[in-house]
């Protein structure tokens, strides 16, 4: 298994282009099946969780090709015909967002199987909003061994939804089945994560009616087929956030393009109460820090526009090297934690009741051996390691590899002293 290692105390200078949102692109994935024309993406990230969502489509029956074109990595997906509604467990226990195969199946062909999901082990992570929605839109769901299998003969049909919580997943898996449902549907207390607007903006273009897409209230007007488009993904803010945080906690001044800063705004706040400089610019922002001890402060994630429940785990280790205690509560998730001890390791002071964590500053971090254990999780070990006294070592780095493109490429060309250990050099080691 690779790992990486990285030696801290390197200051970052430099430029890092940010990838196309990976939970973006994922759903956008998952709407080529909903037509049989191409549809052709953008700006796509080249992660291992597009490559997974991209062998299950293929078992569906997409045509998935990869080329690089002007707006960076490209991806054509071409459904002709469903010739499978199945989506078995090994597939979908990769990456919990496969199972949002089940809504366009659906849609597409009146029946699906698909394994309930696996994914990162934060918290229980249901999928009951996701049912809740597609019974509403007319589906009769059974499940068995693991399986959710869902049958609507006669197609789905437009209903008014209301969520009880804002749940990302639940509204784009609703938003995707809906589109090609007969009559109106409305989607109340949605989720409005930037991600959702982008996938009502590709699926406009492919021809469907979904309106306020990225507010709590979104209309769907059904259609009856959908054709093929072009769509470029947006940029990734949980990319942005977690560089903004490497290049605060390194220190030096490093620059992010293509993306936007507005997507981050309550870190952008919360850095700069930290003492951070942060400068927005048309396509990005610059963060920069020449040193002295950041200002310890609280911090609470929640639903778009809220703080990220993504960032909280780099916003923390970025907390461990400041003046004072900083408060984090986590809202989002229960189980979100699990980097605390892994930080620990590396010489942090914190400690978790419930759903908050105290971050009691530290003088100085040392580097040590650590184990990811989630995609955030790992990230933030990654940043720690980036401001501590010696080697950090991050091991099961595939967690990583799920969300983030090229990490240690675009952190090494900034000045970051970091590498790759693969598994050939990782087993030559341990001999
Ligand atoms: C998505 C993101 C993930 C991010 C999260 C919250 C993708 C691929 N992943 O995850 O990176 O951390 O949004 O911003 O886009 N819930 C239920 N029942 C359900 C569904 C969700 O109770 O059927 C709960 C969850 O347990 C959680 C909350 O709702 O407590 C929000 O989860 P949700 O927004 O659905 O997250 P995901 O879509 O899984």
């Amino acid at each position: 298994m690779d790992r990486i290692a990285i030696t801290g105390g390197a200051r970052l200078k430099g430029e890092i282009p940010i990838s196309g949102a990976k939970n973006s692109a994922i759903k956008l994935m998952a709407a080529s099946l909903l037509t049989d024309e191409p549809l052709r993406l953008t700006n796509m990230p080249r992660l291992a969780d597009t490559r997974f969502l991209g062998k299950l489509l293929q078992r569906l029956g997409t045509e998935v090709s990869e080329s690089v074109g002007t707006d960076g990595a490209e991806t054509l997906l071409t459904t002709r015909e469903i010739v499978s509604g199945f989506a078995p467990y090994d597939l979908v226990r990769q990456m919990r967002a496969s199972f949002t195969v089940l809504g366009p199946l659906l849609a597409r062909t009146g029946q699906a199987k698909v394994s309930l999901p696996g994914g990162c082990t934060i918290g229980a992570r249901p999928v009951d909003l996701h049912l809740m929605a597609l019974e509403a839109l007319g589906a009769k769901i059974e499940m068995h061994e693991g399986y959710v299998y869902a049958q609507a003969p006669r197609g789905l049909k437009g209903a008014v939804i209301r969520f009880p919580i804002n749940s990302v997943g639940a509204t784009e898996h609703a938003i995707l089945a809906a589109v090609l449902a007969n009559g109106d549907t409305v989607l109340e207390n949605a989720a409005a994560e930037p991600e959702l607007a982008d996938l009502a903006d590709c699926l406009n273009a492919m021809g469907a009616k979904v309106a306020g897409a990225g507010g709590r209230t979104i209309h769907i007007t059904g259609v009856s087929r959908l054709h093929g488009a072009s769509h470029s993904v947006i940029p990734d803010r949980i990319e942005t956030g977690t560089f903004a945080v490497a290049a605060a906690m390194a220190g030096g001044e490093v620059r992010l393009t293509r993306t936007r800063s507005d997507f981050i705004q309550p870190l952008i706040d919360k850095m700069v109460e930290a003492g951070v400089e942060v400068t927005p610019q048309e396509d990005g922002l610059t963060i920069k820090r020449d040193g002295g001890r950041l200002r310890a402060v609280e911090i609470e994630t929640g639903p778009y526009p809220e703080f990220a429940t993504d960032l909280q785990a780099p916003f923390m280790a970025l907390m461990t090297l400041a003046d004072g205690e900083s408060v984090v509560r986590e809202t989002i998730f229960e189980n979100r934690f699990m980097h605390v001890p892994e930080l620990g390791r590396l010489g942090a002071d914190i400690s978790v009741q419930g759903d908050m964590a105290r971050v009691r500053g530290v003088e100085f971090l040392t580097g040590a051996q650590v184990m990811a254990t989630d995609l955030r999780a790992s990230v933030s070990l990654v940043i720690a390691g980036l401001a501590a006294r010696g080697e950090t070592m991050v091991n099961r780095v595939y967690h990583l590899d799920r969300g983030f493109e090229r990490l240690e490429e675009k952190l090494g060309a900034c000045g970051a002293q970091i590498r790759r250990l693969t598994s050939e050099d990782a087993t030559e080691e341990v001999e």
